[in-house]
This record gives C-alpha cells, sequence and structure tokens, in this order.
C-alpha cells in the first residue's frame, strides 16, 4: 500500500502523514527533507542553492546522516529547498531514492507514506490513495509561524508570508513536478479543520480504498 500526501507549504500534509503512516503500519518518507537537505549541503559547500552544478553536486552526493532534523526544518532550508528543487537535474537525482523507499518500505513495514509535492503525479502515480491537502495562505503563515517560534527560530512573520508567497509561486510554475493535484487526488481544504478532524477524513477515505 502507497499512499501519496502532496500539497503546499505547512498546509498540514506532514502530521497527517505520520498519524497515517503510524494507524496502517506504514513506513513514512518526508521528500521535502531530500529537498532541504540538499538546499543546506549546497549552503554549508560555500554554494549557491539556485545554481545548477552546485544543486547537482549536492543532490548526487547527499548523505542524510550530516542533517540534524533542526538543520532541516528552518525557513533558510525551506527556500534553499524550494530553489534546488527547481533544477529538473536535482529532481532526477531525487527519484530513485524515493521510488526505492515506496517499492520497498524500511523496517518490514507493508507499505509507506510519501509526502511532497509530486508524490501523486511522479514518484508514485500508481499510489493506492492520493491525497492533495491545502489551506489558504493566512493559514499556513500561521502554523508555520507558531511551529518556528516554537523551535526558538527568531522570525519576523511578514518574512514568513514572504518566503511562503516565492515559494509556492516557484513550486507551481516550475517546468518539471510542478505543484498540482494527482487527476485521481482526493482534495482536502484544512483551513477551518484541526489536525484530529483531517487524519479521520483522510483515514476514513483510506479505509474505503483498501
Ligand atoms: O514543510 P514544507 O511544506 O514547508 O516544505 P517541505 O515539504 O519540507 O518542502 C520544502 C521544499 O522542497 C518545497 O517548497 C518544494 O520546493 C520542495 N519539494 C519538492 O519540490 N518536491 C517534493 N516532493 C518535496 C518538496
Amino acid at each position: 500500500m502507497i499512499i501519496a500526501i502532496d500539497g503546499p507549504a505547512a498546509s498540514g500534509k506532514g502530521t497527517l502523514a505520520r498519524r497515517l503512516a503510524e494507524a496502517f503500519h506504514l513506513a513514512y518518507l518526508d521528500t521535502g527533507s531530500l529537498y532541504r537537505a540538499t538546499g543546506v549541503a549546497a549552503l554549508r559547500a560555500g554554494g549557491d542553492p539556485a545554481a545548477e552544478a552546485d544543486a547537482v553536486k549536492a543532490a548526487k552526493t547527499l548523505d542524510l546522516t550530516q542533517f540534524s532534523p533542526a538543520d532541516l526544518r528552518t525557513e533558510a532550508a525551506g527556500v534553499a529547498a524550494s530553489q534546488v528543487a527547481f533544477i529538473p537535474a536535482v529532481r532526477a537525482a531525487l527519484l530513485d531514492f524515493q521510488r526505492n523507499f515506496a517499492l520497498n518500505p524500511p523496517g518490514g513495514a507493508v507499505g509507506a507514506v510519501l509526502d511532497g509535492r509530486d508524490i501523486g503525479t511522479v514518484v508514485c502515480p500508481n499510489a493506492t490513495v492520493k491525497f492533495f491537502i491545502e489551506a489558504d495562505l493566512e493559514t499556513r503563515v500561521i502554523r508555520r509561524v507558531k511551529e518556528l517560534r516554537e523551535k526558538g527560530e527568531n522570525i519576523i512573520e511578514s518574512r514568513v508570508r514572504a518566503d511562503m508567497e516565492a515559494r509556492d509561486a516557484r513550486d507551481k510554475d516550475r517546468s518539471v513536478a510542478p505543484l498540482k493535484p494527482a487527476d485521481d487526488a482526493f482534495i482536502l481544504d484544512t483551513s477551518k479543520m484541526n489536525a484530529d478532524e483531517v487524519f479521520a477524513t483522510a483515514k476514513a477515505h483510506v479505509e474505503r480504498h483498501i
């Protein structure tokens, strides 16, 4: 069983993915962390995440053990991630790892949940169930500001909003694997839902498909 979850920044994909993985005993891959790690690796090497040569080199030599969750969840890492993600050769370099995770989930799990931007459209077009999780910009800004402040990051709300708008635009407008719902995705607008409501709705949808 493969569950594909796509959607824009801070729409609630990660929280839902983690809960579905637990409920159905599936392995979980946050594919955004691969792009974040690639962006941070390019910065650490003194390169520019938006420059193809620097970004591709970082993707091809990626060693995930070099990054703590705190290294990857900063707003700067999110911006660098969306810059490397814009480059088709970076996406190609990260594709095999994602498909292999979905088809051969670690730890003997019976399947996998992957979340990202192009899971239902490109990485796992044959996923058992596909979700596209949305929320309006203001809701997503409030969620992200809360997440970053809880982690102790000193951030300015207007900056988070501007970064998120720029990131959404880059993710939607790129030529390869743009952010968009798969034709057969279940679209869930979470603007007025809490995490429990999102989980209950999604779980019922999965149960109808297995
Ligand atoms: O947590 P948040 O939704 O803010 O971001 P993320 O899922 O960690 O992804 C960070 C960035 O990586 C996104 O803005 C996308 O540009 C890129 N990404 C992608 O292009 N394709 C994926 N499957 C996952 C992430």
